[in-house]
């Protein structure tokens, strides 16, 4: 079987083939524009999408050496997204999978996160077996949730303000940073130390809320923003820039050991002893490693995307569309009158 996925809900234009379940191509279209205004413009990011998409998808097609004719479904994001960014790339694949008399699967951006740390690149990798529990981490999503083997998810913890990802972006940004400021934090906090500064930690033992933090798998970043701000105000712009990589790795420190300990603390709980990270956030080397080190004290297998797979990409797309069919989950196809034809109900809102 032959899968087209293609993403476009935020500021990735992406397309991607899945031949016999894994990824024969995978090209990703970041746009550039977004950088001199500090965040993702939507109705720029909708333009840079209807000008890319049809380069993006036949550079897709070109390296997987497929002609459109021989592609059996296309997948497409549905949301949750920029809904104009979303829609780019939903009509096209619309309007390719009536032209080719195809089925189209809309496809969750968030669940496709969520099982990105199973995307094959070769037929002996493994695929997700059981249940387990999954953090992401994105741009705009930090959430907990216990995944079931037949595809159906609790969600355990959320962000009660700021994503994980925005909490990088946005002190990154105090710090005089480029947006996206995560992957900048990551370099510099390799050459930084951690233990330079205490940010606070929300909702977690050993926080000023600790007394709540039991059972409590919400996040919360939003005080971190503040503290980073009231830091920079009193400490001025020559401290920081001198201590850039020490301040760097200590917001770090406060983003990861949270993430940590809740994620940890949830499987514990729950008794699963399996772990997926998966979203932008994922590609953090600090998040990756202390994760790592957490989970080989639990005992608790972990799972991470490759790099590649982390930040927005459609294989993660044709790939979703491909488990679900494998798992007996069935398109509903109709051209006429469903701009949402749907595997089932979005679990995920
Ligand atoms: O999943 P993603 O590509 O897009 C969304 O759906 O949001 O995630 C983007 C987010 C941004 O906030 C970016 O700063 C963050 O992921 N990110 C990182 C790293 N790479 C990307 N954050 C920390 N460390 C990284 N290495
Ligand atoms: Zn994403």
């Amino acid at each position: 079987m032959t899968i087209l996925g293609i993403e476009t809900s935020c500021d990735e234009t992406s397309a991607a083939v899945l031949r016999n379940a894994t990824v024969a191509s995978n090209i990703i279209s970041s746009q550039l524009i977004h950088t001199n205004y500090g965040g993702v413009v939507p109705e720029l990011a909708s333009r840079e999408h209807e000008r890319t998409i049809v380069t993006v998808v036949d550079a897709a097609l070109k390296e997987a050496c497929i002609a459109k004719d021989e592609i059996d479904i296309v997948a497409a994001t549905a949301g949750p997204g920029l809904i104009g960014a979303v829609m780019v790339g939903l009509c096209f694949a619309q309007g390719l999978a009536w032209s080719l008399r195809k089925p189209l699967v809309p496809v969750n951006h968030i669940e496709a996160h969520i099982f990105s740390a199973f995307i094959r690149e070769s037929a002996d990798q493994e695929t997700p077996a059981g249940g387990f529990i999954s953090l992401t981490v994105s741009g705009g999503h930090t959430m907990l949730c216990a995944v079931q083997e037949n595809l159906t998810y609790d969600v355990i913890g959320r962000t009660i303000d700021d994503a994980a990802g925005e909490a990088f972006d946005k002190t990154g940004k105090m710090l005089g940073l480029d947006y996206p400021a995560g992957p900048l934090i990551d370099r510099l906090a390799s050459e930084g130390d951690p233990g330079f500064h205490r940010f606070p930690r929300a909702l977690t033992a050993g926080s000023q809320t600790s007394k709540n933090y039991r059972g409590n798998f919400d996040f919360s970043f939003s005080g971190l923003k503040t503290s980073v701000l009231r830091y920079i105000e009193t400490h001025g712009e020559n401290f920081v820039k001198r201590h850039l990589a020490d301040i760097a790795a200590s917001i770090q420190a406060a983003i990861v050991d949270v993430l940590v300990q809740k994620t940890v603390s949830a499987a514990e709980s729950l008794e699963m002893d399996t772990i997926s990270v998966a979203g932008g956030v994922s590609a953090n080397s600090g998040l990756r490693k202390k994760m790592a080190e957490a989970c080989e004290r639990s005992g608790i297998r972990l799972h991470v995307p490759k790099a590649v797979y982390s930040t927005d990409n459609a294989a993660m797309i044709a790939s979703l569309a491909e488990l679900k069919l494998d798992r007996g989950f069935t398109p509903e196809t109709r051209y006429d009158n469903a701009p949402y034809a749907s595997f089932t109900k979005p679990s995920i809102t």
